[in-house]
């Protein structure tokens, strides 16, 4: 099966967390574009969508699908998305599509995080994608400075602002074996708006598309 085939299969597969009539997360990029095809394709649909960027508000808007602010819900059952990593614990890197602040944003409101990726996204230790750091441009040389002591070295994303006027660093070279302390680490920088590693709000089950079919991990 080609990678496409397997975000495809696992967009599918991830239709099953959706209850009718409910409001759910949703995430961004291309594993999210097939879910929310296969949203759009329910033959009973969801109330509405909580949405982390205005490329799948845009996408869920074209299908029907009606979009609400963060502001005016208090809890949303599942959030579903996809990931550039994800470790054995749940544990994630995000943010290749450069949305990882509005992701993060709704992750924390959804009580479950169901994460659909090709297998080619599970890693035992994170790191090899270039960890996403969203900054405030006025910070970015000092950010780059501190990631450059943790032993990373810092690329600032070219031509990219993201949906909340900020900056990407791509961090190359870490291995991070400890998630949770790197995410609090980074997270307390000033202008650091967000970090790209996703422990705090690490994934409760993924969906992972093989040649087999989809396996489910459950975290
Ligand atoms: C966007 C993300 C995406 O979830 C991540 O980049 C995976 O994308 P894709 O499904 O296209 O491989 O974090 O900010």
């Amino acid at each position: 099966m080609t990678q496409d085939e397997l975000k495809a299969l696992v967009g599918q597969a991830a239709t099953a967390f959706v209850e009718p009539g409910s409001i759910i997360g949703v995430g961004t990029g291309s594993t999210v574009n097939c879910f929310i095809d296969a949203l759009a394709q329910m033959p009973v649909r969801i109330k509405a969508a909580v949405s982390s960027s205005q490329q799948s508000t845009a996408r869920m808007q074209a299908l029907g699908i009606q979009v609400l602010d963060a502001n005016e819900v208090e809890s949303l059952a599942v959030y579903i998305d996809g990931a550039d990593e994800i470790d054995h614990a749940g544990c994630m890197i995000k943010g290749g599509g450069a949305a990882l602040t509005r992701e993060k944003i709704v992750a924390d409101i959804s009580q479950r995080f169901i994460c659909i990726v090709d297998e080619s996204k599970l890693v035992t230790t994170l790191g090899r994608f270039p960890l996403p750091v969203e900054v405030i441009p006025m910070a970015a040389a000092q950010i780059a400075r501190r990631l450059r002591k943790l032993g990373g070295e810092p690329v600032l994303r070219a031509g990219v602002v993201t949906d909340n006027g900020g900056q990407i660093i791509d961090v190359h070279g870490l291995s991070i074996g400890e998630p949770n302390a790197l995410e609090r680490e980074i997270n307390q920088w000033p202008g650091v708006v967000s970090c790209g590693i996703f422990a705090r709000n690490k994934a409760s089950v993924c969906l992972l598309g093989t040649a087999q079919g989809v396996k489910t991990l459950t975290f």
